[in-house]
């Protein structure tokens, strides 16, 4: 079993996560990440070491690299940013990713892509499986979509072995907050501020929500088994939710934590561009070949992720 562990965007949300649980299952975990957006470091076990720095920087990858058994590149910017800074967002998830890849072609490393569900576009099919076609609807969802071609070259011509998997949403403790944060984040901090949550759009857009401890647990075992190598498995929960029954199930997930009795009031502004409009995994795959099986119900992770927010305000 690989040991010797680097995970690049250690220091975001989901990668994080990922630290700390191949921390727990005593492999040697360092962080190689650049810090320059996501939750920061202090979320991650002590003991893992941190390397500052950007997979951009190929020198600095180069000497790090050495000796590693497992990377697992989860460095990104944001879907978000990919409207305001697309030249960043390109240079990161795509030149980055395809860095990445070259060097563990180069040290023959097992390599674990995190690309994105974003890359298949709004489902023409549903549930989409891995063989969905990849649709991207925004600069961010072509850099996932071109990342993963690399890995799969690399793979090709010069024997990469490298497995890769399409999360679909995760939510959990750590989810970034700014602007360029998710839906569960931004809609707790508009209650929090006495306010209405905004969606965009019509809100009948759907996502298939996964838990951040489910999407980690089946990024660990795509890792670890060997018959995973060379596959692309979807990492969801397997269930579809609009954005608008989200909202409400997070007011009333405040209500409950808070005893507060909040009125379920939703505020509407023009649909973002590129927004997909229904996204739902079929998760056989990740099942069969990965043992992955979702614990963590939608309703019961937003009561976790709230009654952790309001513990840390
Ligand atoms: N969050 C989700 O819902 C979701 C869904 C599907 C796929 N993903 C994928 O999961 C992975 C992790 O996403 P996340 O939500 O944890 O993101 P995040 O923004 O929380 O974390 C990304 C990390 O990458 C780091 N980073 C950015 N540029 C870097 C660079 N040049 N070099 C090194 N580090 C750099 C950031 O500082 C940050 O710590 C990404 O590949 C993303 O595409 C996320």
């Amino acid at each position: 079993m690989s040991k010797n562990v680097i995970i690049t965007g250690g220091a975001g949300f989901i990668g994080s996560h990922l630290a700390n649980l191949l921390d727990t299952k005593k492999f040697n975990v360092s962080v190689y990440d650049d810090l320059s957006n996501g939750s920061g470091k202090k979320n991650l076990n002590s003991n893992i070491k941190f390397i500052k720095g950007s997979i951009l920087n190929y020198k600095k990858m180069k000497s790090i690299f050495k000796n590693i058994d497992t990377v697992y590149n989860l460095a990104v910017l944001p879907l978000a940013m990919s409207f305001d800074k697309p030249d960043s967002v390109v240079r990161v998830n795509d030149y980055g990713s395809y860095l990445v890849s070259k060097i563990c072609t180069e040290f023959n490393i097992k390599l674990i892509h995190v690309s994105s569900s974003e890359a298949y576009g709004t489902a023409r099919y549903s549930k989409m499986n891995e063989g969905h076609p990849l649709l991207p609807t925004t600069i961010y969802a072509a850099s996932k979509a071109s990342s993963e071609s690399y890995v799969r070259a690399f793979e090709k011509t010069n024997g990469l072995k490298a497995v890769i998997l399409r999360p679909f949403n995760s939510y959990g403790e750590f989810m970034r907050e700014d602007g360029y944060g998710a839906a569960i984040p931004l809609f707790l901090n508009r209650l929090l501020k006495n306010k209405t949550p905004i969606i965009f759009g019509t809100g009948k857009q759907t996502r298939d929500l996964t838990h951040v401890s489910d999407t980690v647990s089946g990024i660990y075992h795509a890792s670890i088994l060997k018959n995973a190598v060379g596959g692309t498995f979807n990492i969801a929960q397997g269930k579809e939710i609009s954005i608008n029954e989200l909202a409400k199930i997070v007011i009333e997930e405040y209500s409950n934590l808070t005893d507060k009795k909040i009125k379920i009031n939703l505020s509407y502004k023009k649909e973002r561009s590129g927004d997909v409009r229904r996204h739902l995994g079929d998760i056989s795959l990740a099942k069969k070949i990965l043992n992955y099986k979702p614990k963590i119900s939608l309703r019961h992770g937003i009561n976790q992720y709230i009654s952790w927010k309001l513990n840390n305000t």
